[in-house]
């Protein structure tokens, strides 16, 4: 009979006692994790790239700080400290070079492309959906939607977004005739994002709005649930977030709703309507693709949108500057409320020069986001990588960095209007919606969304920041996505015209 591996193991341990056989295995196992480090830190393909010997060695320091939604923080602490290309994991270089976004986000390479890694995309649901699917089946998924998202697509839904932000401002009105009572930013602007995403992916609009509020403050708690999950596995999951888990129950029961009661026909605003459809006329993917995209949808549409809306407001009442002149370009293009359309927003400079420096100084997806090198390996930034390496560039140690900007920790619009003094900056490394055929496909409502919202919000009212809140955009964690602070502030109807 011939004797396999296991075989031979099983004889192995029924002729020892159990003290040697646990003593000889914890050695073989210390000895396997000694022998790896030593491997990686010496051996490895990746052994030139500057880090720490820790990070060479293992991967649980970069993990483990993703697990405290920090990593963020410490990829930057070790750019600063080494340099453009940092060794974060055994197997994993960061960039902050302005080229690595196209040579990693854009680029194909032969046939096998840099593929999203499935330690950041796939949390526990490994159903594909567009933002964790590669290749063809990316490509297919995206294709139904394209057309939902386009600039065409949007202004048709400028009407529903017009009724969103005038319920925002409804909102901010009650509040400002209260004396004593402050806003509290970041969760009036979820809601509104997370009503505008509802009702884009089929919900009907007699919908109640609780069960969407409460769907708009899950999504951060979904994002690190799913990080959690791929470190430590199911035990966690139930064991630590039963809670975090039922909501993220109920969004998939939502989005599995909303797409039962989707519209696909009429006018409304819905991306049904503009879904790619197949030869008998039915949505191009199966019930199960809809409702993971849904999901994704509900996700990535509210909570970054909310994020810039937040990041932007907050700068703006830190910098008196910068606010006195958006609202006085604001009050000169838009006599009349009417005035306020998608098209003519576009035409105001100053707002979307604030915009864009707000993404640059807080992007709404800071962390670095991973891709895997196919088998045959690539070339970034000019140097020839294995396959199997983790490539990423770090996005908001790369927006701060001083050799890319002039004030590089100051809020200045200025920068992306020709300011000569601003000229040297290095704007391309900017890139907070990514770049390739994995970029973010709502970039074009995005943008229109928080130039509608902002602007409206500004017209009407004045703001003062709440003591508590002064450093609100300091030391924030994340996971993929902010772990947005309360964001107060007093809100006071607007008394007069800027000079
Ligand atoms: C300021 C707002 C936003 C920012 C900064 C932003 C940023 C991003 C980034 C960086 C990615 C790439 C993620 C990765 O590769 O890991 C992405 C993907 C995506 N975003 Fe956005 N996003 C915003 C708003 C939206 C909105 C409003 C939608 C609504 C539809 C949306 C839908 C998506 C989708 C579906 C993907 C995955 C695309 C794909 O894999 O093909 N995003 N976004």
């Amino acid at each position: 009979m011939e004797l396999t591996t296991t075989g031979a193991l099983y004889a192995w341990i029924a002729g020892h006692d159990k003290w040697s056989v646990l003593f000889t295995l914890s050695s073989l196992w210390v000895i396997g994790i000694a022998w790896s480090a030593i491997y990686n830190v010496y051996f490895h393909p990746l052994r030139k790239y500057p880090g720490p010997k820790l990070s060479a060695a293992f991967s649980f320091p970069f993990l483990y700080s993703r697990l405290v939604c920090h990593d963020l923080h410490h990829v930057r602490r070790l750019h600063l400290e080494y340099g453009d290309v940092v060794r974060i994991g055994p197997d994993a270089l960061s960039f902050v070079k302005p080229s690595a976004w196209k040579d990693i986000y854009d680029k194909t390479v032969g046939k096998a492309a840099i593929i999203r890694h499935r330690r950041m995309y796939n949390g526990w649901n490994i159903e594909p959906n567009m933002a964790n699917a590669n290749g063809p089946a990316h490509a297919k998924q995206r294709k139904v939607f394209a057309a939902a998202f386009s600039g065409l697509a949007v202004k048709e839904y400028e009407p529903m977004l017009q009724k969103h932000t005038q319920r925002l401002i409804l909102k901010l009105a009650d509040v400002a005739e209260e004396e004593n009572i402050e806003a509290e930013m970041c969760q009036l602007y979820t809601r509104t994002t997370a009503h505008i995403m509802a009702e884009l992916t089929g919900s009907r609009p007699t919908r109640k709005n609780t069960r969407r509020e409460s769907i708009a403050e899950g999504v951060y708690h979904t994002m690190i649930i799913s990080r959690r999950y791929l470190i430590f596995g199911w035990l966690y999951t139930y064991l630590v977030a039963l809670p975090l888990l039922l909501l993220t129950y109920e969004m998939s029961n939502f989005s599995a709703e909303q797409v039962k009661n989707r519209r696909e026909g009429g006018t409304d605003a819905n991306i049904w309507r503009f879904a790619q459809k197949d030869a008998e006329g039915n949505i191009a993917m199966s019930q199960h693709e809809m409702n993971m995209n849904v999901e994704l949808l509900l996700f990535a549409g509210a909570e970054t949108t909310a994020t810039l809306l937040s990041a932007v407001t907050f700068f703006l009442l830190q910098n008196k500057e910068a606010m006195r002149k958006l609202v006085k370009e604001l009050d000169a293009a838009f006599a009349n409320d009417g005035d306020l359309t998608l098209n003519s927003l576009v035409r105001v400079r100053y707002l979307t020069a604030c915009l864009k420096e707000s993404l640059r100084l807080h992007p709404p997806a800071p962390s670095n986001m991973l891709r895997m090198l196919p088998a045959g390996g690539a070339i970034i930034c000019g140097e020839a990588l294995p396959g199997g390496t983790e490539v990423s560039v770090a996005p908001y140690t790369a927006y701060r960095l001083p050799k890319y900007w002039t004030d590089p920790e100051s809020f200045v619009p200025e920068r992306w209007l020709g300011d000569p003094k601003y000229d040297s900056d290095a704007r391309e490394i900017c890139q907070p919606f990514s770049v390739g055929a994995q970029n973010c496909l709502g970039m074009v409502l995005a943008w229109h969304e928080a130039r509608l919202i902002l602007a409206s919000v500004l017209l009407k009212f004045d703001f003062v920041l709440g003591e508590d809140s002064q450093e609100w955009a300091t030391g924030q964690r994340a996971s993929i996505v902010w772990d947005k602070k309360p964001f107060m502030a007093t809100v006071k109807m607007r008394s007069a015209e800027i000079n």
